[in-house]
């Protein structure tokens, strides 16, 4: 089934083809028609208060984004809908009608046709009186706000204009709704029944087999449920059952059942896993659906191949260290000619060493070679001021073990870089997030906690593998996870950590909010500038990592305190809204991302996460999961990858060492990408590169697959082109003026465009 829509006015043509999500009905959406109106009136709850003046607002995106930059304290949204009392009748359990209002940040009172029903995510009983206590509260800004009523309940207007009216208040930084599901609907079997398809991951056997366990879970305190589960995996492209299974359950109050399924798949092969409950008395349904891990990534060549970056910047008199990343049948032999003075390569690991002492450019010509042949590439090397000429690649312990990281986890996930592979396609920095300190002893020295117990033997063997290693501080006293920061000891500091052979160093602003809580533009700067002198007095090259989360529009200025990389955002979450939220607003910051100047839209969530010591599986999809390493290539973004490198499952590894999708990340000339198209459904963004061809992502926004359109002329791009799809290494041929590709829900295409003569 083919179905097209014309979008009036922009060039994007959608197509929206099979392996699409299926949706439940007899809900009110609540997604639109919202008015809001910043400030505080008890009037503003009552239906008959005339909000026409009021603006409009999308209740998913935070006030901040809409137009109200800054505003902290009260605001008010109004809504109006019909609630049908035919919602009533369609389900099996209808005790109660569920208002569901996303999230709130921070607090919230709600109020339905005037009267309270709820406030910060508690329903309230009929009756009761209102007071600002709500304000105070803490802590609840990243909760589910589902109010419930019974259906007898006199503040509901069955079949009637009903006015929900949301009184927020905002305690400082983002305020407002924001997040997904908001919707009013009876309580019904989806809210009974629930799969539980995340806790499992998928398990590969071989090139093509694949299994999952999931389960069902009868949530009700009272009541059997029974009825049929219909089990299939459908493959995306040509619509082939790989799987399919019917059984018929019978689930007593708070029993759970686990499933397996098992099947085979073409590797490449996007999947959807579906499952459905039909219940046996009502015929009621209830689905879940996972989509299936495909891999794109080509398998490595065993013939010699040359990855990572081709240009390397480090300054007069640093120790210098590089290893050439390569891939292709072991052994390998390294060699490197023109390599200027105080330079030496190791012949069997690639590892380039020793110092330079004046400031000059170098291009010296990389040789790989085994027994099936050779590769040749020339790599540049700039003694200069700048160093990280390309954005950083390599691993942060944040994402997976928050603050229970530790020596062991450390040299564990540096030895997964070798025995994976990963360290053969350019990823090289092994970071320590959070979590490492002790206090200062007397003479100043930081001293690290038990769980480090030899920082420069760390370091040591860090370096010994060829790769490098990371550091974490914050200028305030604390760091944000209450440990010691470098407040006062900045050059003590730095001296250690350049004695322990650090290469990197991630600088968060945490309680430094307390020594300048109204931070101007030069307070922002002001720790930042102490401890870059700090770390340019070691002779030593440090990556300077800023982390403020972009306030005082960081991009703006962090080159000027000399930072290397400066997160733009708070922090990820391995969610769509997080992922989808962050990458594409990038564009603001793009013009400031230079070579050794990277905008740093926070780490990767993929793979086993959990920032503490129990982790679960990324819970984005592997669509998703594209976007995720495409926008971040696209954006010259720093690639730390934020999982548990002892458990990399085939999908993340495939993932993270496609050569051709890296190279673009990695690309010498480091302009960041453009949007050069935005829809609520799609984006188009465009990335110049050093040899004068252009990438670009097409990134689908919607839970449908649909072809997404290009107009060459948005690039300035005429004449014909060959285009290459990064991720599958495969030529598409030859294109001119315009083209459309399909893409998948919430996933992208990276292509790359060559000019042809
Ligand atoms: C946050 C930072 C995270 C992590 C954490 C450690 O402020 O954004 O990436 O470093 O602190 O406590």
């Amino acid at each position: 089934m083919k179905k097209l829509i014309i979008l009036a006015g922009i060039t994007a043509l959608i197509t929206i083809i099979s392996c699409n999500q299926t949706k439940d009905t007899n809900t009110v959406n609540l997604e639109t028609g919202w008015k809001f109106k910043t400030g505080d009136d008890p009037g503003f709850a009552s239906p008959a208060f005339n909000d026409t003046s009021w603006g409009t607002i999308d209740p998913k995106t935070i006030w901040e984004d809409q137009g109200n930059k800054g505003y902290n304290g009260f605001a008010w949204y109004r809504c109006r809908v019909l609630i049908r009392s035919s919602m009533k009748n369609q389900n099996t359990a209808s005790d109660s009608l569920q208002i569901f209002l996303g999230k709130i940040d921070d607090c919230d009172q709600v109020f339905l046709n005037g009267e309270l029903i709820g406030e910060n995510g508690r329903n309230i009983p009929s009756g009761s009186t209102r007071d600002d206590a709500f304000t105070k509260e803490t802590g609840r800004w990243n909760l589910d706000r589902r109010y419930c009523l019974a259906p007898a309940d006199p503040r509901i207007h069955w079949d009637q204009e009903n006015t929900v009216a949301v009184r927020c208040f905002d305690q400082g930084g983002a305020g407002g709704m924001f997040g997904k599901t908001f919707a009013i609907r009876m309580t019904g079997l989806q809210d009974h029944l629930k799969f539980d398809m995340d806790s499992a991951a998928y398990i590969f056997s071989g090139d093509t087999m694949l299994s999952k366990g999931y389960s069902i879970i009868n949530t009700t305190g009272t009541d059997q449920i029974k009825g049929e589960v219909l089990t299939e995996v459908i493959q995306c492209d040509n619509g082939v059952r790989l799987f399919s299974e019917r059984s018929f359950i019978d689930l007593a109050p708070h029993v759970k059942i686990n499933k397996l399924v098992a099947f085979k798949k073409a590797k490449s092969a996007p999947a959807i896993l579906h499952v459905t409950f039909t219940e046996a008395v009502t015929n009621n349904k209830v689905d879940a659906e996972s989509e299936v891990p495909y891999c794109l990534t080509p398998e490595t060549s065993l013939e010699p191949r040359i990855n990572g970056a081709s240009v390397f910047g480090v300054r007069p008199w640093s120790p210098f260290q590089f290893k050439v990343a390569a891939t292709g049948q072991p052994p390998l032999k390294y060699s490197a000619t023109d390599l200027p003075e105080g330079l030496t390569i190791n012949p069997e690991n690639g590892i380039i060493t020793g110092s330079l002492k004046k400031k000059a450019e170098y291009i010296v010509k990389l040789t790989v070679e085994n027994q099936l042949g050779y590769a040749e590439r020339d790599l540049k090397i700039v003694v200069g001021d700048v160093i990280s000429l390309t954005p950083p690649m390599g691993w942060n312990s944040w994402n997976c073990w928050g603050l229970s990281v530790s020596d062991k986890k450390v040299r564990q996930s540096a030895d997964a870089f070798v025995s994976t592979g990963l360290i053969n396609h350019g990823w090289s920095y092994v970071n320590i997030d959070d979590g490492w300190e002790d206090t200062h002893d007397k003479n100043g020295n930081i001293l690290t906690n038990y769980k480090f117990p030899n920082m420069p033997g760390l370091c040591g063997y860090v370096h010994s593998l060829g790769l490098k290693i990371g550091i974490y501080s914050s200028p305030g006293p604390k760091t944000c996870g209450g440990y010691e920061g470098s407040y006062g000891f900045e050059a003590k500091d730095a001296m250690n950590y350049a004695s322990w052979g650090i290469d990197y160093l991630k600088y968060d602003w945490c309680s430094y909010g307390n020594i300048a809580p109204d931070p101007n533009p030069e307070q922002l700067k002001k720790p930042y500038k102490e401890m870059r002198h700090a770390l340019r007095k070691t002779n030593r090259d440090i990556h300077y990592s800023l982390c403020q989360y972009g306030m005082g529009d960081v991009w703006t200025w962090g080159a000027e305190v000399d930072g290397n990389s400066w997160r733009t955002t708070g922090d990820i979450e391995d969610t769509w809204e997080s992922l989808s939220a962050i990458g594409f607003s990038q564009g603001r910051c793009s013009e400031f991302s230079a070579p050794g100047r990277w905008n740093d839209p926070d780490m990767l969530v993929i793979g086993w996460v959990g920032w503490g010591p129990a982790l679960h599986y990324t819970r984005l999809t592997p669509n998703e999961q594209y976007t995720h390493i495409s926008l971040w290539c696209l954006l010259a973004s720093p690639l730390l990858i934020g999982c548990d490198l002892e458990q990399l499952d085939p999908f993340t590894l495939n993932l993270i060492t496609n050569d051709e999708v890296i190279a673009i990340d990695q690309d010498p000339l480091g302009k960041q990408a453009i949007p050069l198209r935005k829809s609520d459904d799609y984006e188009v963004w465009a990335r110049e590169l050093e040899d004068g061809n252009k990438a670009l992502g097409l990134f689908n926004k919607t839970g449908k697959t649909m072809y997404v359109h290009v107009d060459m002329s948005d690039m300035k791009l005429t004449g014909k082109y060959e285009m290459r799809d990064l991720w599958k290494q495969t030529d598409l041929g030859k294109v001119r003026g315009h083209f459309e590709m399909k893409v998948m829900p919430h996933g992208a295409r990276l292509i790359r465009l060559s000019r042809q003569n």
